[in-house]
């Protein structure tokens, strides 16, 4: 049960196990804001996760407005184009990225950042965590999210952490689009069965 303030549009009473079975990426929200209290009673329930040496190395950016992120969206598309060749895992979306239509940030309205210090040895596992945390309890009040690995350099750059008041030496982990779902969730992608290397 959420303890701080957050406005419920929708409480959902999953248990945790339906939570996880149940979460997708979700790419198309609503274009409604989340209520600002909400989201940074999110972002503390991501503090509430484990971090090696108990570090929390953690560090937020909240970003709300859909014609805002959408001017973030341009900009990192067009970055990501002129630039593909330095990102060979990127290479794959070249097509989609191509399409005017495509929106690396799922038109979204709402979207968390998380930032990690490197002086922590674990911090992109904490900032995992964290955003982990983040997904689950969302989910608990209707809303959803996609991480978004197109938004790793972007996000990342010098002038938008100045820009935006991260301290230079943090590293973004985590890019999120978040919000209420536009359309019912859809049953994702199945799993490849576990490898349990020591039983198989
Ligand atoms: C590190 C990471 C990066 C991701 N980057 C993107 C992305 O840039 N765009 C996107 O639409 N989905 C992205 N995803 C979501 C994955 O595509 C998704 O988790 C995967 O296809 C499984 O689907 P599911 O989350 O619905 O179960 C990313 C997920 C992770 C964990």
């Amino acid at each position: 049960m959420m303890k701080g303030k957050i406005t419920m549009k929708e409480k959902k009473n999953m248990n945790v196990i339906e939570a996880i079975t149940t979460r997708r990426s979700v790419r198309a929200y609503t274009d409604e804001l989340i209520d600002r209290d909400t989201l940074v009673e999110l972002v503390r329930l991501g503090t509430l996760a484990a971090s090696g040496s108990n570090m929390q190395p953690w560090g937020f950016v909240i970003l709300q407005g859909k014609d805002l992120i959408a001017q973030h969206d341009k900009v990192l598309k067009a970055d990501l184009l002129t630039n593909l060749e330095k990102y060979p895992h990127l290479q794959q979306y070249r097509g989609g990225l191509e399409n005017p239509r495509f929106s690396p940030l799922n038109n979204a309205s709402n979207m968390i950042l998380i930032y990690g210090c490197p002086k922590s040895h674990y911090y992109k596992i904490d900032c995992t965590l964290a955003a982990a945390n983040i997904m689950f309890a969302g989910r608990e009040i209707g809303i959803e999210n996609c991480w978004v690995g197109f938004g790793e350099y972007y996000f990342n750059s010098p002038a938008f952490k100045t820009d935006l008041g991260v301290p230079e030496d943090y590293d973004l982990v985590c890019a999120m689009t978040i919000g209420y779902p536009a359309k019912p969730i859809k049953q994702g992608p199945t799993r490849k069965e576990p490898i349990i290397f020591n039983l198989d």
